[in-house]
């Protein structure tokens, strides 16, 4: 339906806010584009050693996640779109979180924004995958490797929290899907032993 397709394009905008580009630009910093992993995402700001930059991005890539699903939760059901509709502006927002619109399509691996995604679905479930991260990170120290190992448990807590019948649980498989594919060259640079740890200054590629 038409209403269906403006809130799944809205997602969308919202998701091509590239954070890290906005937030870099902002505060007079070069595009993260152009350094370290070249990911515009949190992880890859922190290398410059700006912390303050590197937050802002968590925040503003997780909040617009949260507030893509939250808007069509909220909005949506009196257009008549339902929970499919919720899913697909789910997806929406990552997949412009990824390929923005207003970047040239060069957007992020969607750590941050699939946790505000999972905020906006079940604040439970986005809890159990950030307490995973946060403890990953604490333990490993790398920023990639808490991401693929909280994304590959995301679809249990959700099997859990959500149940297998809910269309939120196979949003989640195709999120933690996404999200994985998305660090493949982080799992190349895993094998080689040349990630980095989180706030040292990461190689290109
Ligand atoms: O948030 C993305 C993170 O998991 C990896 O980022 O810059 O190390 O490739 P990066």
């Amino acid at each position: 339906t038409t209403t269906a397709f403006a809130f799944v394009l809205a997602a969308y905008l919202i998701g091509s806010l590239s954070f890290a580009v906005i937030v870099s630009k902002a505060m007079g910093m070069a595009d993260p584009r152009s350094y370290g992993s070249g990911n515009p995402g949190a992880t890859n700001v922190l290398r410059t050693g700006k912390k303050l930059a590197a937050a802002l991005t968590l925040l503003g890539d997780g909040v617009k996640g949260w507030v893509a699903v939250a808007l069509a939760s909220w909005l949506g059901p009196r257009y008549g779109l339902g929970e499919q509709g919720i899913a697909l502006c789910a997806l929406a927002v990552l997949f412009g979180h990824m390929w923005p619109v207003f970047f040239g399509f060069k957007g992020g691996k969607g750590v941050a924004t699939a946790v505000g995604i999972l905020f906006g679905i079940n604040p439970w479930l986005a809890l159990a995958a950030l307490a995973t991260w946060l403890f990953m990170a604490f333990v490993v120290k790398i920023s990639s490797l808490s991401a693929i190992i909280a994304c590959v448990l995301v679809p249990v807590y959700a099997f859990f929290i959500l149940g297998p019948q809910s269309v939120y649980f196979g949003t989640c498989i195709i999120i933690a899907i996404v999200v994985v594919h998305r660090h493949k060259s982080n799992l190349i640079k895993l094998m080689t032993g040349k990630e980095d740890k989180i706030g040292n200054k990461g190689d290109a590629g």
